[in-house]
């Protein structure tokens, strides 16, 4: 079954509101009609809370996703410096990454972590996109397929039967990947995303697995983006530097058109 491809931006700590509207302005004229293009690919940003508000006004009615990079999995309560699921809800968000390495790696986000923001997130209708992935060391000690299976079946001992069967996404972003310029090659990133479509298909069944995202995120750009999408199981990109500039994302989101 075709799978829809998804882009996703992740701004990480960047962007002032005025540099946030510029973008979305150069963007939106980059792309032309905007929702021509979001009907054949889907188009999301991980922003950060003080930027909801104006990239949900700046790309209204096109189609385009304003999501959250983080999430607490308990609704309210005493967690400073925390954004709940109902907050995003409230605040007309769409989603939320969840479990990106330097979440895990800064702020000792687990997988139990993970999976309970993973079931918070769907019930309450929205996207979660749970990244995973592998250290360089994991990586050259062989441990690859072993540290993302135990990354994705961790998290899922938190994801309740209903919440199951809720929509979501992967993003398998190896770290040594991220923000290096060093871009697993897409024979490498196919590897990965084969063996989670077949951890998917175990846990899930064929059917459902199918249509699954799993997106590669790491150093994806402009000129490698290509190659990266026409793997099988390479169903878009989570992407970080490259999402920061206008052309860029532009010009990634409309080879992923091309691709469709
Ligand atoms: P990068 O970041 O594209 O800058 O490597 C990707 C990510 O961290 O999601």
């Amino acid at each position: 079954m075709a799978r829809k491809k998804l882009l996703a931006g992740n701004w990480k700590m960047h962007k002032t509101r005025a540099e946030a509207s510029e973008f979305f302005q150069s963007f939106t004229k980059l792309l032309g009609n905007v929702g021509d293009v979001t009907r054949s690919v889907e188009v999301g940003f991980g922003v950060p809370p003080t930027l909801f508000d104006t990239c949900l006004a700046k790309s209204q009615g096109t189609g385009v996703k304003i999501l959250a990079q983080n999430c607490h999995y308990e609704t309210h309560g005493a967690f400073t410096g925390e954004i709940s699921v109902p907050q995003l809800l409230d605040a007309h968000l769409q989603g939320s990454i969840i479990g990106h390495s330097e979440r895990r790696q800064y702020y000792n986000e687990t997988n139990e972590a993970v999976g309970k923001k993973w079931n918070v997130l769907v019930k309450a209708g929205l996207l979660p996109i749970v990244c995973v992935g592998e250290t360089r060391q994991e990586r050259e000690a062989g441990k690859t397929l072993d540290v993302v299976k135990t990354q994705i079946d961790e998290a899922l001992k938190f994801v309740s039967d209903e919440a199951r069967s809720k929509e979501f996404v992967i993003a398998y972003e190896p770290v040594w990947a991220i923000g290096t310029g060093l871009t697993a090659t897409p024979e490498q990133a196919e590897d990965v995303h084969k063996v989670i479509r077949d951890l998917l298909t175990r846990t899930f069944g064929e059917a459902r697995s199918s249509t699954i995202k799993i997106l590669y995120g790491g150093s994806m750009n402009a000129a490698n983006c290509k190659d990266l999408l026409s793997k099988p199981n390479i169903d878009g990109g989570l992407v970080g530097g490259a999402s920061l500039k206008p052309e860029d994302f532009a010009s990634m989101v409309l080879t992923a058109k091309g691709l469709s």
